[in-house]
């Protein structure tokens, strides 16, 4: 069965009502984690430890300790943890050693034959867009996101969140008339109270590749605001959605816009997409993750940054040209050195994946999983670049048609 009538199965009355009674597991789950944040931690973390490699570990954690963990690599050492949930593979039959080198194998990028254009063919259609385009209504979305006290994906702000979004989706494609567009909630599974949330645009050809562009809505706990992470990639996301349907522009291939859930937690919501769209054999010339898109740093040399991990080599090169040719800015490449948002998803399972992200590794937005990552913080300027790259991706990938 293919995507297309699975989502078509699902009435979206039914998918908005999320289930804010689901009881949560407290089973221990399977973690792939840096040494560096593991080795720093060996007191408190050595009980965890099922086995370790060159330069990642994995670790066994129930909710409380994979909360602890994260919190203390944060408050000692000021970074990321660095989780990546890999339950699903030992599920799938790996031996813990088959895992962890799976793991090591994937940091590196890839080089997918894809069949991308040589250059950028539909200026026209991407200024179209352009015009759908609106700063001042991408900064009223991110206060209105904001204002939520939170959307941890263990809480009900979370529910509270996938909640909103699915049902802004659905207004927009009302007031533009797109009965055609369809929402579906991706569930995440008993760890986590919050789904994720995909939203279709059907191509004229739906059995071509199709193109997804997506953000985590979730924050990395209780405390709100999350304005950068991931708020700016989440209202990226939506002013792209909202800009889509405006313009009435139609295209030849699927248009996906996704929200995922719990990625804080170790990528788990993007997972979960991702494995619906392998069961459905659903294929992506294209895949976008917006994680951090609105903080400028004084220290960098270059206006916009492509992570270079956990990526496609070709669809980079493909996001430089549409950065030359629409976004005007120059662009430098960096690395997380671990997969740190939902394009590993993809990119593990070997779809074709990117990440433009604000800033470079070293000079990113400090404040992040913090109280402080406010709105003040954020330049909209900045912001509008990545949608527009994100608009230059969809058209010059979803190949336009006229009406
Ligand atoms: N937005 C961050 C990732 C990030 C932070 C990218 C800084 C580049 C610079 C993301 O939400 C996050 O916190 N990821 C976790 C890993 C995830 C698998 C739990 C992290 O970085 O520890
Ligand atoms: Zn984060």
């Amino acid at each position: 069965m293919k995507l297309i009538t699975f989502l078509a199965t699902l009435l979206l009355s039914q998918l908005i009502v999320a289930n804010p009674e689901k009881l949560l597991s407290d089973n221990p789950r399977y973690f792939i984690i840096p040494n560096e944040a593991l080795a720093a931690l060996q007191q408190q973390a050595a009980p965890y430890i099922k086995m370790k490699g060159p330069w990642l570990s994995l670790v066994a954690l129930n909710p409380t300790q994979a909360n602890k963990l994260s919190y203390l690599v944060h408050e000692l050492y000021n970074k990321c943890g660095g989780f990546l949930d890999i339950q699903n593979k030992l599920d799938q039959g790996l031996t813990p050693e088959q895992a962890l080198s799976w793991a090591h194998y994937q940091a590196r990028s890839k080089r997918i034959r894809n069949n991308l254009p040589q250059t950028p063919q539909y200026p026209q259609h991407v200024e179209l867009l352009y015009k759908n385009l609106n700063s001042q209504r991408t900064l009223a979305y991110l206060q209105e996101l904001v204002s939520f006290p939170d959307r941890y994906s263990r809480g009900e702000g979370g529910v509270k969140t996938t909640q909103f979004l699915a049902q802004r989706a659905k207004e927009l494609s009302m007031k533009f008339n797109r009965p055609d567009v369809s929402i579906t909630i991706i569930p995440t599974g008993s760890w986590y109270k919050q789904d994720s949330v995909l939203v279709r645009i059907p191509g004229k050809n739906s059995s071509l590749a199709g193109v997804l562009i997506g953000g985590h809505m979730d924050t990395y706990n209780n405390q709100k605001p999350g304005a950068d992470d991931d708020g700016s990639g989440t209202v990226s996301v939506q002013e792209l959605l909202t800009g889509v349907l405006q313009s009435g522009l139609k295209f030849n291939r699927d248009i996906y816009f996704a929200y995922y859930a719990a990625e804080e937690q170790g990528l788990h919501g993007s997972a979960r997409m991702v494995e619906e769209f392998q069961k459905r054999k659903v294929a992506l010339r294209g895949v976008m993750q917006f994680d951090m898109t609105g903080f400028k740093s004084p220290k960098d040399k270059f206006d916009m940054y492509l992570i270079n991990d956990y990526v496609d080599q070709n669809l980079n090169a493909f996001l430089k040209k549409l950065i030359d040719a629409y976004v005007k800015v120059s662009v430098g490449l960096t690395k997380c050195g671990y997969a740190c948002s939902d394009h590993a998803s993809w990119h593990n399972a070997d779809y074709p994946s990117s990440f433009p992200f604000e800033a470079s590794f070293e000079n990113d937005n400090k404040t992040i999983h913090s109280g402080n990552d406010k709105i003040e913080l954020l330049n909209l300027n900045h912001m509008m670049n990545f949608v527009k790259l994100g608009a230059a991706f969809i058209v010059e990938l979803g190949e336009p048609i006229s009406n």
